[in-house]
Protein backbone atom coordinates (compact mmCIF):
# COMPACT_ATOMS: atom_id res chain seq x y z
CA UNK A 1 0.00 0.00 0.00
CA UNK A 2 1.59 3.52 -0.88
CA UNK A 3 1.75 6.25 1.51
CA UNK A 4 -1.11 8.94 0.29
CA UNK A 5 0.02 12.68 1.07
CA UNK A 6 -2.32 15.49 0.06
CA UNK A 7 -0.83 19.36 0.52
CA UNK A 8 -3.76 21.45 0.79
CA UNK A 9 -3.92 25.62 0.09
CA UNK A 10 -6.40 27.88 -0.94
CA UNK A 11 -6.67 28.42 -4.51
CA UNK A 12 -4.19 25.15 -5.45
CA UNK A 13 -2.40 27.06 -7.70
CA UNK A 14 0.02 28.90 -6.14
CA UNK A 15 1.34 27.02 -3.09
CA UNK A 16 0.14 23.33 -2.72
CA UNK A 17 1.20 22.71 -6.64
CA UNK A 18 4.78 23.31 -5.39
CA UNK A 19 4.19 21.54 -2.45
CA UNK A 20 2.69 18.71 -4.89
CA UNK A 21 5.82 18.88 -6.99
CA UNK A 22 8.39 19.76 -4.39
CA UNK A 23 7.28 16.40 -2.27
CA UNK A 24 6.99 14.01 -5.41
CA UNK A 25 10.40 15.09 -6.54
CA UNK A 26 12.17 13.62 -2.87
CA UNK A 27 10.05 10.91 -2.75
CA UNK A 28 9.48 7.22 -4.95
CA UNK A 29 6.50 7.10 -7.00
CA UNK A 30 6.09 3.77 -6.29
CA UNK A 31 5.91 3.77 -2.11
CA UNK A 32 4.50 7.65 -1.88
CA UNK A 33 1.35 8.85 -4.03
CA UNK A 34 1.30 12.94 -4.24
CA UNK A 35 -1.47 15.33 -4.31
CA UNK A 36 -2.44 18.94 -3.90
CA UNK A 37 -6.11 20.38 -3.33
CA UNK A 38 -7.73 23.60 -2.48
CA UNK A 39 -10.58 24.66 -0.05
CA UNK A 40 -11.28 27.22 -2.43
CA UNK A 41 -13.39 26.32 -5.98
CA UNK A 42 -12.15 29.53 -7.63
CA UNK A 43 -9.65 28.16 -10.26
CA UNK A 44 -10.84 24.64 -10.46
CA UNK A 45 -9.47 23.04 -13.52
CA UNK A 46 -6.75 25.41 -14.39
CA UNK A 47 -3.36 24.67 -14.23
CA UNK A 48 -0.56 26.40 -11.60
CA UNK A 49 0.14 30.11 -11.34
CA UNK A 50 2.40 30.87 -14.13
CA UNK A 51 4.72 32.45 -11.12
CA UNK A 52 4.95 28.89 -9.75
CA UNK A 53 5.63 27.31 -13.24
CA UNK A 54 8.26 29.34 -13.10
CA UNK A 55 9.88 29.26 -9.98
CA UNK A 56 9.65 24.97 -10.26
CA UNK A 57 11.30 25.50 -13.49
CA UNK A 58 14.14 27.39 -11.54
CA UNK A 59 14.64 24.42 -9.76
CA UNK A 60 14.18 21.72 -12.28
CA UNK A 61 10.66 20.56 -11.55
CA UNK A 62 7.27 20.88 -14.37
CA UNK A 63 4.39 21.29 -12.56
CA UNK A 64 2.63 23.00 -15.23
CA UNK A 65 0.45 19.75 -16.57
CA UNK A 66 -1.20 19.53 -12.82
CA UNK A 67 -4.66 20.46 -13.02
CA UNK A 68 -6.72 22.33 -9.71
CA UNK A 69 -9.21 21.22 -7.91
CA UNK A 70 -10.94 21.74 -4.53
CA UNK A 71 -10.41 19.35 -1.26
CA UNK A 72 -13.11 17.35 -0.32
CA UNK A 73 -14.11 15.14 2.37
CA UNK A 74 -13.79 11.78 0.55
CA UNK A 75 -10.07 13.31 0.51
CA UNK A 76 -10.21 12.11 4.17
CA UNK A 77 -10.47 8.43 3.38
CA UNK A 78 -8.28 8.34 0.32
CA UNK A 79 -5.20 10.30 2.45
CA UNK A 80 -2.49 9.31 5.56
CA UNK A 81 -1.32 13.23 5.79
CA UNK A 82 -2.81 16.08 4.66
CA UNK A 83 -0.50 18.89 4.80
CA UNK A 84 -2.09 22.37 5.44
CA UNK A 85 -0.02 25.73 4.53
CA UNK A 86 -1.51 27.93 6.32
CA UNK A 87 -4.12 28.15 9.64
CA UNK A 88 -7.05 29.31 7.64
CA UNK A 89 -6.85 25.97 5.22
CA UNK A 90 -6.20 24.31 8.40
CA UNK A 91 -9.46 25.36 9.64
CA UNK A 92 -11.55 24.46 6.69
CA UNK A 93 -10.33 21.31 5.84
CA UNK A 94 -11.20 20.14 9.67
CA UNK A 95 -14.57 21.65 9.25
CA UNK A 96 -15.20 18.90 6.58
CA UNK A 97 -13.86 16.22 9.05
CA UNK A 98 -15.97 13.39 9.89
CA UNK A 99 -14.29 12.04 13.07
CA UNK A 100 -11.26 11.96 15.02
CA UNK A 101 -9.44 10.07 13.15
CA UNK A 102 -9.93 12.26 10.10
CA UNK A 103 -8.61 15.28 12.21
CA UNK A 104 -5.62 13.39 13.56
CA UNK A 105 -4.03 13.56 9.73
CA UNK A 106 -4.13 17.29 9.13
CA UNK A 107 -1.31 19.11 10.06
CA UNK A 108 0.36 22.71 9.46
CA UNK A 109 3.37 21.60 6.56
CA UNK A 110 5.86 23.86 8.42
CA UNK A 111 5.29 21.98 11.79
CA UNK A 112 7.71 19.63 10.16
CA UNK A 113 10.62 21.46 10.20
CA UNK A 114 11.36 24.56 12.52
CA UNK A 115 11.89 28.18 10.60
CA UNK A 116 10.57 29.82 13.39
CA UNK A 117 6.92 30.67 11.31
CA UNK A 118 4.05 27.16 10.74
CA UNK A 119 2.25 29.66 8.08
CA UNK A 120 3.46 29.61 4.29
CA UNK A 121 2.68 32.91 3.41
CA UNK A 122 0.11 33.33 0.35
CA UNK A 123 2.16 34.94 -2.00
CA UNK A 124 -0.75 35.21 -4.89
CA UNK A 125 -0.74 39.09 -4.59
CA UNK A 126 2.68 39.88 -4.03
CA UNK A 127 5.54 39.54 -5.90
CA UNK A 128 7.95 36.92 -7.68
CA UNK A 129 10.38 37.14 -4.32
CA UNK A 130 7.60 35.64 -2.63
CA UNK A 131 7.44 32.68 -4.96
CA UNK A 132 10.96 32.55 -4.17
CA UNK A 133 10.63 32.17 -0.84
CA UNK A 134 7.58 29.57 -0.68
CA UNK A 135 9.50 27.56 -2.68
CA UNK A 136 12.75 27.67 0.01
CA UNK A 137 10.11 26.90 2.86
CA UNK A 138 8.37 24.36 1.44
CA UNK A 139 11.55 22.63 -0.08
CA UNK A 140 12.59 22.41 3.41
CA UNK A 141 9.52 20.96 5.05
CA UNK A 142 9.23 18.50 2.13
CA UNK A 143 12.98 17.65 2.77
CA UNK A 144 11.83 16.55 6.57
CA UNK A 145 8.21 14.86 5.23
CA UNK A 146 10.82 12.49 2.86
CA UNK A 147 13.31 11.52 5.46
CA UNK A 148 10.67 10.71 8.10
CA UNK A 149 9.03 8.32 5.26
CA UNK A 150 12.03 6.88 4.25
CA UNK A 151 13.22 5.87 8.66
CA UNK A 152 9.86 4.60 8.03
CA UNK A 153 10.53 2.69 5.38
CA UNK A 154 7.99 4.32 2.64
CA UNK A 155 10.15 6.76 0.89
P1 LIG B 1 -2.80 29.57 -3.13
O1 LIG B 1 -2.87 31.13 -3.51
O2 LIG B 1 -3.80 29.36 -2.02
O3 LIG B 1 -1.39 29.40 -2.65
O4 LIG B 1 -3.12 28.81 -4.39
C1 LIG B 1 -4.05 31.77 -3.89
C2 LIG B 1 -4.53 31.62 -5.17
C3 LIG B 1 -5.67 32.28 -5.56
C4 LIG B 1 -6.33 33.10 -4.67
C5 LIG B 1 -5.86 33.24 -3.37
C6 LIG B 1 -4.72 32.57 -2.99
N1 LIG B 1 -7.48 33.80 -5.09
O5 LIG B 1 -8.03 34.58 -4.27
O6 LIG B 1 -7.94 33.63 -6.23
Amino acid sequence: MKTKVLMVCLGNICRSPLAEGILKSKVGSKMVFVDSAGTAGYHVGNPPDQRSIAIAQKYGLDISTQKCRRFSEVDFQEFDYIYAMDRSNFSNIIKLANSKEDEKKVKLLLDEVDLGINEVPDPYYGGTDGFEKVYEMVDLACDAIAKKLELNGRG
